[in-house]
């Protein structure tokens, strides 16, 4: 592969896989990013420009699409809407990006006979309980609990429809919850760190008792890039790193990491029909594929990406007080 259309490459993991992209390949690289409120050029700042062209443009664009992917050698697909709270307040963007823009992707790479694979969720699978000593599957049941997660799952099932239907070379993966530089400050932790920072205290949904399994965005982009090239066409990986903690926890050791007293937190209202637990096992990439996270201590990851948003200060400040705003209409 000598280059990839990477759409949704100026949102939080898509620009971390083309940051990877030119530390650990040759290859160059298409963004297809419309440029939302999630999109942002200065996550691009520092790629060389004789390996990055950014293209502003919708993936439902049939005509943008097609001409771009016919040049290319493979799409790699993240641009979706991601939020669940935005979900919840106006499902229509997430049907439009997540469902007809997949489909408008699909189709032009089943035209152009190009490789695919496409960026997805654990939340797919809807949620376990705490005392649950499973963890997700490849072969777990779609149980999507959201607007986001019902349009993330039926993206997915419209992938595995092009591949055994009109043979379609794609693979998929269903990844937990990232963390690391260039995510957008209405998600959780980033919300919670730039709180501190402006001396406003964390805001916790609920009791807090709500577990996520945390993977570092780098850790993410290297699963990706192994699954596009020794992955098996027409299969799903299941990326995660062992990273479960539960939302109490993460918000005080954001606090202490801080300099802040553990307790020094307010709980908010919850999310509607909030997911409790979300845990990955990735067995099948690691055996298979041979992957491995670099990233096996959380509490180091965290504390670096702390310091990333205590040094990149000019990167997030522009996002945070419409991000505050909407909140705060929300009673969150
Ligand atoms: P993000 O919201 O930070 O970025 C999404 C990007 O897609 C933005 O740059 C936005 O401008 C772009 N975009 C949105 N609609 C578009 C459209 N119609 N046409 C072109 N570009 C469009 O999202 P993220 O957190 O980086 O997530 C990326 C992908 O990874 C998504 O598919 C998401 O479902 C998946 N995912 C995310 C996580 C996570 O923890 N954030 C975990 C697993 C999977
Ligand atoms: O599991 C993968 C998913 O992870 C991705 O598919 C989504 O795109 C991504 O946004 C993320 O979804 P979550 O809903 O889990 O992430 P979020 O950052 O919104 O919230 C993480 C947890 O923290 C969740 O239990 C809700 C809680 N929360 C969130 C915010 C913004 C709070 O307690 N307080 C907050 O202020």
């Amino acid at each position: 592969m000598e280059s990839l259309l990477v759409t949704g490459g100026a949102g939080f993991i898509g620009s971390n896989f083309v940051h990877f992209l030119m530390e650990k390949t040759g290859v160059r690289v298409t963004v297809l990013d419309k440029l939302t409120y999630a999109g942002n050029r200065e996550s691009l700042k520092g790629v060389p420009e004789d390996r990055l062209e950014l293209v502003v443009g919708d993936i439902a664009d049939a005509a943008l699409v097609d001409r771009l992917t016919e040049r290319t050698d493979a799409v790699v697909h993240y641009a979706a809407e991601s939020h669940n709270d935005n979900s919840l307040q106006d499902p229509r963007p997430f049907l439009e990006t997540n469902i007809i823009g997949t489909y408008t992707l699909l189709e032009a790479a089943r035209r152009h006979g190009k490789r695919f694979h496409h960026i997805s969720t654990d939340e797919v699978y809807g949620d376990l309980e705490l005392d649950d000593p499973g963890r997700f599957t490849e072969d777990t049941p779609y149980n999507p609990s959201s607007p986001y997660s019902s349009t993330k799952a039926g993206s997915d099932l419209l992938v595995r429809a092009w591949v055994r239907s009109f043979g379609l070379q794609a693979t998929i993966s269903n990844c937990s919850n990232n963390y690391g530089p260039y995510q957008h400050v209405e998600k959780f932790i980033p919300r919670q760190i730039t709180n501190v920072i402006d001396g406003v205290r964390p805001k916790l949904y609920g009791a807090g008792q709500n577990v996520r399994d945390w993977i570092h965005a780098d850790d993410h982009s290297s699963a990706v890039w192994a699954i596009l090239n020794k992955g098996e066409i027409g299969q799903t990986y299941l990326i995660g790193a062992d990273g479960e903690r539960n939302n109490k926890d993460v918000v005080e050791l954001i606090l202490t990491g801080m300099g802040q007293p553990a307790e020094a937190y307010d709980q908010v209202i919850d999310r509607a029909g909030h997911d409790l637990r979300y845990a990955i096992d990735s067995t099948k990439l690691r055996n298979e594929l041979g992957w491995q996270p670099e990233y096996s201590h959380f509490e180091q990851g965290l504390s670096d990406t702390i310091a990333w948003y205590r040094d990149n200060e000019a990167w997030w400040r522009p996002l945070k007080a419409a991000t505050e705003t909407k909140y705060a209409e929300q009673g969150q």
